[in-house]
């Protein structure tokens, strides 16, 4: 039976370590995601995507007006990425500090809460 590694990460140009086709997501433009976000964080959030690819969601929501941060462990992806600051590193070795609007602080525990798929499509964290 074929494995999930031989069910994806093929395509043209540099795949990542995960499967992705950099040159497949960088022809994606998003679906709605950005607005989601905008909606929900409110104008001008800071926003931390994980496993934000080639910004196919991060550089929408610097058009919006939020200061972005862009964290992939690919540099290839990275390099589409437009007007956020990157972080070329996995997830897992990110250290996280979320403040809330009162101030609360807490640190993303990821062996507690491990990145899943869904929290890398888009924003672990918004922190006014
Ligand atoms: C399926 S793509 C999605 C990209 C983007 N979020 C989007 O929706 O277009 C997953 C991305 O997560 C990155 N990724 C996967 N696991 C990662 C990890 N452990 N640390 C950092 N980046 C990771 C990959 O390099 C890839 O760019």
């Amino acid at each position: 039976m074929a494995g999930i590694s031989d069910a994806y990460g093929t395509g043209p140009g540099v795949i990542t370590p995960d499967g992705c086709a950099v040159e497949f997501y960088a022809r994606l433009s998003d679906f709605g995601e950005p607005a989601i976000v905008h909606d929900a964080a409110g104008a001008g959030a800071s926003v931390l995507e994980l496993g934000s690819g080639t910004g196919r969601i991060t550089n929408p929501l610097v058009a919006l007006g939020h200061r972005v941060v862009a964290v992939d462990e690919s540099p290839e992806m990275l390099a589409h990425v437009r007007g956020a600051q990157t972080v070329c590193a996995r997830i897992e070795d990110v250290s996280v500090t979320v403040i809330d609007a009162n101030g609360a602080s807490a640190q993303a525990d990821w062996a507690v809460d491990p990145p899943t798929m869904a929290t890398m499509v888009i924003a672990a964290a918004i922190a006014r």
